[in-house]
């Protein structure tokens, strides 16, 4: 690895998972088996963010739009994250890894939630790496469900509009409390941000990689944290702002 990955690393690294069903069906496998093969890199992913000490880990793996797919494609996935949860728990408990669902919890299965719970509940006081799952997440129900929160609190007098800024926003979002993702990860090849984290990523980094999920490993991981490592990030200001404060 290079040395500049260590030299510059993203607290809280969020990556959008695409390419499982592309990568089935260059193997003429139906789309479950490459769901199935995406677990693998979630394994792998998980590994090494832990190794290299990134501190929080969001990985998108299904979006309030995805409940639109084919209902068999919904039913097996919701299978594989029950699976998932029973066959890793234990492991990233020991592991010392706290997990968290973020997402529109009353669209899961009660049976799956409560098992989220449960494994949230088990792991809350780990800590080492910060695991959150997206689940029945979008970005733009998340700011929505955030200006309501906010709305209800207005509407029972318990807070004065005036007071509602960014801060009071961000305090209502499912990241409350996480600082927001430094850098941004989409495999698949595709260059869009589909609706994830709108609000947290103002500022993050991105890095579009061409590997299919499955395909996603060690390697691919760490040349995203050598091009995080390599930016300049400005917030507004121009380089030569950034140069005067670095050499101050
Ligand atoms: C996108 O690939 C992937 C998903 C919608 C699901 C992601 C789920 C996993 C990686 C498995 C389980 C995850 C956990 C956390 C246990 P796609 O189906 O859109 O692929 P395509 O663009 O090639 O069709």
């Amino acid at each position: 690895m290079q040395t500049d990955t260590y030299s510059k690393l993203p607290e809280h690294v969020a990556v959008i998972m695409d390419g499982n069903g592309r990568w089935a069906a260059a193997r003429s496998l139906p789309r479950h088996a490459g769901h199935r093969a995406g677990v693998k890199s979630v394994r792998r992913t998980v590994e090494t963010a832990a190794r290299r000490g990134v501190r929080h880990l969001t990985l998108f793996a299904f979006s309030s739009e995805n409940f639109q797919r084919p209902p068999d494609e919904v039913n097996k996935l919701m299978g594989l994250f029950v699976e998932a949860l029973r066959r890793e728990v234990d492991e990233l408990h020991r592991n010392n890894v706290r997990l968290q669902l973020i997402g529109a919890r009353e669209r899961l299965d009660p049976g799956l939630a409560r098992k989220i719970a449960a494994a949230e509940e088990r792991t809350r006081a780990n800590t080492g790496l910060h695991l959150i799952i997206a689940v029945a997440y979008g970005g733009r129900w998340d700011i929505v469900e955030a200006a309501r929160s906010l709305g209800r609190r207005v509407a029972e007098g318990a807070l004065d509009p005036r007071d509602i800024d960014e801060r009071a926003l961000a305090s209502q979002l499912q990241l409350a409390g996480v600082p927001d993702p430094d850098l941004l990860i989409r495999t698949g090849g595709e260059r869009r941000v589909s609706n994830f984290l709108l609000w947290n990523i103002a500022y993050a980094e991105i890095f579009f990689c061409d590997a299919l999920w499955p395909d996603f490993g060690e390697r691919e991981f760490d040349e995203a944290l050598g091009f995080y490592a390599r930016r300049q990030r400005r917030y507004g200001h121009t380089g030569e702002q950034l140069e005067a404060v670095v050499k101050c």
